[in-house]
């Protein structure tokens, strides 16, 4: 029974949502009953049942155990990739259909190579990218054509947002000459919406193809600024693919889009908040920390803080797997070799029986180091395996974010209670009022 009940309340939404390409539709089912909620709530309810755990769960033809406890999840995240592999099962079959040699579904060894080209590329220590200035420069530009467009209709919505979000991405990653390829996000797209069929659904060869030919294309032409042109000049020990990794930040982007949009109604909707985040523009101006500049923590510090929230509330990464690579002791037992470990990160982040702040906007949550005794806040995962471009994500945002309120008097249509906010929030029903200022 418990594990029919985590299958219907836990597991099942991320899956129904679209993992890899989520579908709007069901995103706004799942706001409709709250089911991120029912998730967190049978978490409790099995952790009332089972204490720390883990618990494993009998679903025909795959070992899962489910971590409750926070200790373990810092385990299980640090321990990688072996004994506990990020290329689980799952992963594999959902991201070899457009990126088969990326790092997150490669064996350990072929990870010595990839992860740290991407680290090197994502310069993932650095709180502001070198590429900063030049991204700032787009994500201004195309902010104010985002901001032009919504004047005319008096809203800004989601389908513009995303549109406007493409084009930023595209120029980021690839180049300013990639604006407009809508082809290559395209391709993606359809090739992403066979990873939300896994194994279930055939491989398009000829597209990924086509696909990866046009990202070797934007690598050759290395346009400067671009991440593109950072792939190209950086060294790539043999089995590294560095184009194979790019597919894994164009996707990725798209959590980023539906973080940022959040974030903005958790900022227009809180008291002070929207005036906060202007003023930390006007200190640093929005290219003060251009590659010469200073690459400290203070960088749009609210805005930051706002996306990490954003990520806590509503985790767009829901499910962290791994794969266990050989058998481990438990305080309650060994975990095959083989077995998949799930971190449901919802539960971890809104957990109101041990977090006070579990349903609160509570930006201060993020403003000092944080290390393994906290509360485990994982939005980009940990260990090892966490995301080498949460950097460029909080650096790309907060600008966003900072140029939307710099250019405009933004109000949300529903605006959001954030002394008390909901399970589950999608970001494709959002829509502002925009004023000139
Ligand atoms: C809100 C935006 C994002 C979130 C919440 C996020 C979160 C994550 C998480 C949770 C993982 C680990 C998955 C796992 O453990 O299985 C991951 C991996 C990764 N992310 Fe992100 N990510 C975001 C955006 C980005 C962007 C924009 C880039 C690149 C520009 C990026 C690059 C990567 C890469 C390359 C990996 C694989 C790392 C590895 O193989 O060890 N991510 N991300």
């Amino acid at each position: 029974m418990d594990s029919l009940r985590v299958l219907g309340r836990v597991l099942l939404s991320p899956v129904l949502k679209g993992p890899i390409v989520r579908r709007p539709a069901m995103v706004g089912a799942a706001e409709s009953i709250d089911l991120d909620s029912a998730g967190v709530a049978e978490m409790q309810r099995l952790r009332s049942r089972h204490g720390a755990g883990p618990v494993q769960l009998g679903i025909p033809g795959r070992r899962l155990a489910l971590l409750l406890d926070p200790e373990d999840v810092h385990r299980v995240l640090n321990e990688g990739p072996e004994p506990f592999s990020p290329a689980s099962l799952e992963k594999r079959g959902a991201l070899n259909h457009f990126e088969p040699s990326g790092s997150l579904v490669s064996t350990p060894q072929q990870r010595l190579t990839r992860r740290p080209f991407n680290e090197q590329v994502l310069q993932t220590d650095r709180p502001v990218h070198r590429h900063a200035e030049t991204m700032t420069a787009i994500i201004a530009e195309e902010v104010s054509a985002l901001l032009g467009h919504a004047d005319f209709t008096g809203a800004l919505d989601w389908d513009g947002f995303a549109v406007m979000w493409q084009r930023m991405v595209r120029s980021i990653v690839l180049g300013q000459g990639a604006r407009d390829d809508d082809q290559v996000t395209d391709d993606l797209r359809r090739l992403r919406a066979r990873g939300n069929f896994s194994y279930l659904a055939p491989q398009d060869r000829g597209r990924r193809e086509r696909f990866l030919g046009r990202l070797q294309h934007y690598v050759d032409r290395a346009e400067p600024g671009s991440l593109a042109a950072m792939v190209a000049r950086t060294p790539a020990p043999e089995g590294t693919e560095p184009v194979q990794q790019i597919p894994q930040w164009l996707f990725a982007f798209d959590a980023e889009s539906w973080a940022t949009f959040r974030a903005l109604a958790l900022l227009v909707s809180h008291p002070g908040a929207e005036d906060q985040v202007r003023s930390e523009l006007g200190q640093q101006g929005p290219t003060s920390a251009g590659p010469a500049g200073p690459c400290g923590p203070r960088d749009q510090p609210l805005a930051r803080a706002a996306v990490l929230e954003s990520l806590r509330l509503w985790p767009t990464t829901p499910l962290i797997l791994r794969d266990s690579t050989a058998d481990t002791a438990w305080r309650n037992g060994t975990l095959p070799a083989g077995a998949g470990v799930v971190v449901f990160a919802p539960f971890f982040h809104r957990d109101d029986q041990t977090l006070p702040e579990a349903h609160r906007f509570s930006p201060e949550l993020w403003s000092g180091d944080r290390d393994d005794s906290d509360w485990p806040l994982v939005p980009f995962s940990g260990g090892p395996g966490m995301c080498p471009g949460r950097n460029v994500v909080l650096l790309t945002a907060s600008r966003v974010l900072g140029e939307l309120l710099r250019q405009r008097e933004i109000t949300a249509a529903e605006p959001l209670d954030t002394r008390r906010l909901p399970g589950t929030l999608s970001p494709f029903h959002l829509r502002f009022a925009v004023r000139r200022s």
